[in-house]
């Protein structure tokens, strides 16, 4: 069965300076997925080192985290039925040039090291990255009130 699950997905430096975060905003938007929070900012060297942990002692781990810091990234949690692997599919493969045409990485990279976007890879994932970006509070998961509003007015 799928569930009702929430992604972190984050458009990197290279994507933000690049002039694509309304493309790859769009793609979720269009796929039906919610989005329930946003802020952009410039990661600190303790969120870069928190985020990406998992890599520690990896070859391209120090570029990895300056590549994070570069430059502001876009930050989002975004809400749907099997969100965290429907988005990654929407993003491609790591490898720019094995992603699959039409997702995000095989449009818009070229190389592994600038892929213009993160997403979670699990549930615990997605949940230790929320927490590092958002507090509670920031996540905006009620959208119905537009609509009963908008009823009345309009009927
Ligand atoms: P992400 O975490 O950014 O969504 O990417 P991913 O799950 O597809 O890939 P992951 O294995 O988690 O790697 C994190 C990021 O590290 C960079 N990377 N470079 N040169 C390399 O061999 C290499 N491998 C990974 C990429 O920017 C990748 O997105
Ligand atoms: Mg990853």
């Amino acid at each position: 069965m799928k569930q009702v699950e929430r992604t972190f997905i984050a458009v990197k430096p290279d994507g933000v300076e690049r002039g694509l975060v309304g493309n790859i905003i769009r793609r979720f938007e269009h796929k039906g997925f919610k989005l329930i929070a946003m802020k952009m900012l410039n990661v600190t060297p303790e969120m870069a080192k928190a985020h990406y942990a998992e890599h520690v002692g990896k070859p391209f781990y120090e570029r990895l985290i300056n590549y994070i810091q570069a430059g502001p990234i876009v930050a989002m949690v975004w809400e749907g039925l099997d969100v965290i692997k429907g988005a990654r599919v929407i993003m491609g493969s790591t490898n720019p040039n094995e992603a699959q045409v039409g997702t995000i990485r095989a449009d818009f990279a070229q190389v592994m090291e600038y892929n213009v976007v993160h997403g979670s890879d699990s549930l615990e994932s997605a949940e230790r990255e929320i927490s590092i970006y958002f507090k509670p509070e920031e996540i905006c998961d009620k959208y119905e009130n537009m609509s009963e509003i908008l009823k009345e007015r309009l009927g």
